[in-house]
């Protein structure tokens, strides 16, 4: 009975770490919401990164500076989280008028980089919308932007296919033109709740 009173007090300890640090973990074949989180504009989220976009061109945060970012990490060949993040994105930027979206930078930085090439991230995107831009690199350029926005990600062995999932917080992060962490959603936020969000922070000057 001891034992099994250790492993619930652990699990909960663990449970209570998600929730804190507001991961969401793509698992791969379902999707565990560990918890949320509110934001609070003092969150050390974000940072440095050099990556390739879709077009082959090196892109750092720098060339972000100005924008209010939505930030998610994921990979092409997901089947659960990032079809729906990406697709929330894509539908909060359309209920927006141009005016609010010229002010909003969505970006997908891969946590794939071995299979995510800039051509099939490019191919990928076409399903979105085409204000999104696509981020690959080396996989310690991957690992320094995931690091910056506290992403775990853990890709497992590929099966007798070749195939895999990659293991993924799905977060999508909200970041303030000034670099500075303001709200986060995930893949299954409502698109009309991302686009009230953002309408929101931009008409407000938030940030
Ligand atoms: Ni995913």
């Amino acid at each position: 009975m001891k034992r099994v009173a250790l492993i619930i007090a652990a699990t909960a300890l663990v449970l209570a770490m998600a929730v804190a640090i507001g991961w969401y973990i793509d698992t791969g074949n379902r999707e565990v919401r560990s918890g949320t989180v509110t934001g609070t504009g003092t969150a050390e989220i974000g940072g440095a990164f050099s990556l390739v976009d879709q077009h082959g061109q090196r892109r750092t945060e720098k060339d972000f500076a100005g924008k209010y970012l939505l930030v998610y990490f994921g990979f092409t060949h997901c089947v659960d989280a990032c079809p729906l993040a990406m697709l929330a994105i894509s539908q909060a930027l359309d209920r927006l008028p141009p005016e609010v979206v010229d002010r909003v930078q969505p970006l997908f930085v891969t946590v794939d980089p071995a299979r995510d090439t800039q051509e099939q991230i490019a191919l990928y995107l076409q399903n979105f919308h085409p204000k999104i831009v696509g981020l690959t690199g080396t996989v310690e350029e991957i690992g320094v932007a995931a690091r910056a926005y506290r992403v775990p990600f853990d890709a497992p062995k590929p099966d007798a296919n070749g195939d895999y999932q990659v293991q993924h917080g799905t977060v999508i992060y909200l970041m303030a033109p000034d670099g500075s962490f303001l709200a986060h959603f995930d893949h299954v936020t409502p698109a009309g709740e991302i686009a009230e969000s953002l309408r929101r922070f931009v008409e407000g000057g938030g940030a």
